[in-house]
């Protein structure tokens, strides 16, 4: 059966990604049913008069979301891992804003609130700190910065003296929903986006609108202190939901209403998984069914180091249950304290207002030389060379645990800015290895430590161990695994030695 699609040539977006857009479409609106044939690449091209190679970039990108799966010798097919109980067209409602409650005063015998961790606080004594999440700090562009900053500064006129606009500087709203369309497969407008002072600030904005002292927020464990602790924080009812190698375990989400669960689909925090497509569509459905928001956090999205980059979770979203959160922290620097939030529609006025209430919005000069910066094609550029940068850094790492230890499984080394490393059998467990290693002037981490907390702590859960490559060189990293390896053969040949002299 010939596919109904609608390819325009002289379009903006890549035929590549029109066909894409299309088929998915079809498939989660039930109009491609699970198991149903789909043409071959070759015959799609004859059909549309278009490069063999684009209908086949086209059904990999289809393939490696989990639309599609391709039987050698028979043909491509939608996939049959699609529940088709979570599609649209069996969920779809419209959505209403959440219910808040009140909150009561702060009193002084409250325990002090929790916050995250930042930096190791060993830092200066570290030889090689794995420390995740952190942008190599000779890439930022420092020269085409001062000079877009410093024509901008000129010919601000009364830009830095005057309230602009709280949801942020137009150029730059309009230059992100540009941006996120081919990256993120997100339509979205710049009305929808609000710029924030990074993922942080935007946490805390859909956290002022939504969340009051009993409300629930979901969780995954482990988690970003960062998101667990401000919810803490507002008083509301943490629900840590576990985390396999597929993302989120839907079906452990609770049965409540009203509530808002914290994700990291594209790379969890801090173990590096991909939230399945079956799952994102039962994430989806439960939103809509416990009249819940889901708070999408992208945090190093830029970096996938193989193919097309996997779409985000808004994406799929038509019901308006996701609420998006974007960096500029990871791919230019926690530094400038950028970021933005794109809301649903209906959230749209109520997080105008809270915005307005928090802070009357962000720096202008900043936001002004960052809009000069993409709209000149020089973000695009600069993210495209830093993410070839971290690509070697993660090999070097991935040699250098093969070279000295040769074991263990690594998980969520496809994209991002660290890699979780489930320990061979034969090492001690991940909090001990932190131990020695700090002592020994290296920086690793545990589910449980770092900026990550675990709310189900298994002496499973204590078998990985989490590292940061993006702002180490490719010889800080050789060393410093060196460094780890010497520790814990010392301390095995230690134990065998106390072993020999009791069995004397
Ligand atoms: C998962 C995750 N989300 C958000 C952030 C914070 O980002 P921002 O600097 O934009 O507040 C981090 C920082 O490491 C992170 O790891």
């Amino acid at each position: 059966m010939p596919l109904p699609l609608k390819l325009h040539a002289a379009s903006p977006i890549s035929l590549q990604t029109q066909i894409f857009e299309q088929v998915r479409s079809m498939i989660l609106e039930g109009r491609l049913r699970p198991g149903e044939a789909l043409p071959s690449t070759r015959t799609l091209s004859e059909q549309f008069g278009i490069a063999r190679n684009t209908t086949a970039l086209a059904y990999d990108r289809l393939a490696a979301e989990g639309y599609i799966e391709t039987r050698r010798s028979v043909g491509t097919f939608i996939s049959m891992q699609i529940p088709e109980g979570v599609l649209y067209t069996a969920t779809h409602r419209p959505a209403s804003p959440a219910r808040s409650t009140k909150r009561s005063a702060v009193k002084s015998s409250d325990p002090p609130a929790r916050s995250q961790a930042l930096v190791n606080p060993n830092r200066k004594r570290l030889v090689a700190d794995f420390w995740v999440g952190r942008p190599d700090p000779d890439s930022f562009p420092r020269k085409i910065w001062a000079q877009l900053i410093h024509r901008r500064l000129l010919g601000s006129g009364s830009a830095l003296t005057e309230y602009r606009d709280p949801s942020g500087l137009l150029e730059l709203r309009e230059a992100i929903a540009e941006r996120v369309r081919p990256t993120r497969n997100i339509v979205t407008s710049a009305d929808e986006i609000i710029i924030v002072g990074g993922c942080q600030d935007g946490l805390n904005l859909v956290s002022r609108m939504m969340l009051a002292a009993g409300s629930t927020a979901v969780v995954e464990t482990p988690c970003y202190q960062g998101a667990a602790f401000l919810f803490e924080n507002f008083g509301a009812k943490i629900v840590p939901v576990p985390v396999d190698e597929r993302g989120l375990i839907c079906g452990r989400l609770p049965d409540v209403r009203n509530a808002i669960a914290y994700v990291t689909p594209s790379h969890q925090y801090p173990l590096g998984v991909t939230l399945s497509l079956e799952r994102r569509l039962e994430l989806l459905a439960w939103a809509a069914e416990t009249d819940s928001y889901i708070l999408e956090d992208d945090y190093d999205s830029d970096f996938r180091f193989h193919g097309a980059p996997l779409a985000a979770l808004k994406g799929l979203d038509l019901m308006g249950r996701v609420i998006y959160l974007g960096t500029f922290s990871k791919s230019l620097g926690a530094g400038l304290r950028l970021g933005y939030v794109i809301f649903p529609t209906e959230l749209l006025e109520r997080a105008r207002h809270m915005k307005t209430l928090m802070n009357n919005g962000q720096p202008w000069l900043e936001q002004a030389t960052l809009a000069d910066f993409m709209e000149s094609g020089g973000y695009e550029r600069h993210v495209r060379r830093i993410r070839k940068l971290y690509y070697s850094r993660r090999n070097a790492l991935l040699a250098a645990l093969d070279k000295h230890f040769g074991g263990g499984e690594i998980i969520g080394a496809e994209a991002g800015m660290h890699l979780a490393w489930r320990l061979p059998h034969d090492l001690p467990p991940a909090s001990e290895i932190e131990k020695l290693a700090i002592e020994a002037g290296v920086g690793v981490y545990t589910l449980a430590t770092g900026a990550a907390v675990n709310f189900e702590t298994s002496a499973d859960s204590d078998r990985y161990l989490v590292l940061g490559f993006s702002s180490l060189t490719e010889r800080e990293i050789s060393k410093g695994i060196a460094r780890l390896a010497e520790v814990l053969s010392v301390k095995a040949s230690g134990q065998r030695r106390a072993a020999q002299a009791l069995a004397r």
